[in-house]
């Protein structure tokens, strides 16, 4: 395992620096969901497949960016599911994007996810890693190298809220549990992309984000085992909660890698309101 966090702190390097310096235009393509890939999109999943497929307990590589899943080593141990840049459309407004990874071993099941590792590239390069009962935090100094910073905890109840999914298409008890969660105090805290919001929420002790069935997408829009599965992992490990409104993340195992989720991540009160609005 830490062979691979070791390739994935390579990738986030050499990710950075195409942020810096690479063009933030579109390219010819589409990607599995019809999404335009931008230019970055594809070099980031470039670096990463070079990085990765160097190690030998590395057997496959799904990547949100291409349709089918790459067999790396026969003898290898580990499947890893990576969104290779999350949020690439906010590059060029300046925003942070992230890189998204869910270590798992056998199948993409959220119960077999073994670690999960987060980047956000922001006006400071963090990574997170969620493995052997923690969550730790590292930030990349200008010697490139990752240096641990702390454990990340999350409290009981946190004071943020990122509410995701296009706000007309929301159904009635969710609206409710969002406009609820607002007159309890709660800020707005919502920037478009998934890893540094949720990266706010861990690092300020706690909130919610959701993403949520809405009436134009019934199954969310977050997939499983890029995106969803690696949080939740880290949201469990940090103290809190991660459910699909009724269930645990966790126990979801999707029928394609490119499957899609509602999702909830947050501290412990908050999963609870979204538990009273979403259980009858
Ligand atoms: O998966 C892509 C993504 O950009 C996430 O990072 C983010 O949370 C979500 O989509 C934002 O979606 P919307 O624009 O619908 O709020």
């Amino acid at each position: 395992m830490k062979e691979i966090f070791e390739a994935i702190k390579k990738s986030a390097i050499r990710i950075r620096y195409a942020i810096e310096n690479d063009d933030t235009g579109y390219s010819q393509n589409q990607n599995t969901t019809g999404d335009v890939q931008l230019k970055l999109d594809i070099k980031s999943d470039l670096i990463i497949e070079e990085e990765l497929s160097q190690i030998a307990s590395v057997k496959e590589l799904a990547s949100e960016e291409k349709e089918h899943i790459e067999k790396i080593h026969e003898d290898g141990k580990y499947l890893i599911g990576y969104d290779p840049l999350d949020g690439s459309s906010l590059v060029d407004v300046n925003l942070s994007v992230g890189s998204i990874f869910g270590i798992y071993e056998d199948d993409y099941s959220g119960k077999n996810l073994k670690a999960s590792v987060y980047v956000v590239y922001g006006p400071r390069v963090e990574l997170v890693i969620g493995y052997d009962g923690e969550v730790q935090l590292y930030r990349l100094d200008s010697n490139d190298k990752f240096n641990f910073i702390q454990v990340i905890n999350l409290n009981q109840k946190g004071k943020l809220n990122s509410p995701g999914g296009t706000q007309n298409c929301w159904h009635p008890h969710h609206k409710k549990l969002i406009e609820d969660i607002f007159l309890d105090g709660y800020r707005l805290r919502y920037s478009g992309g998934m890893v540094p919001d949720l990266h706010q929420i861990l690092l300020k002790g706690g909130g919610l984000f959701s993403y949520p069935a809405t009436s134009d997408n019934e199954k969310g829009k977050l997939r499983m085992t890029f995106e969803v599965f690696p949080f939740a992992q880290i949201f469990e490990l940090a103290g809190g909660e991660a459910i699909d409104g009724e269930r645990r993340l966790l126990d979801l195992t999707p029928l394609h890698i490119h499957d899609t989720t509602p999702c909830f991540f947050g501290s412990n009160e908050e999963i609870k309101k979204v538990k009273s609005a979403y259980v009858n």
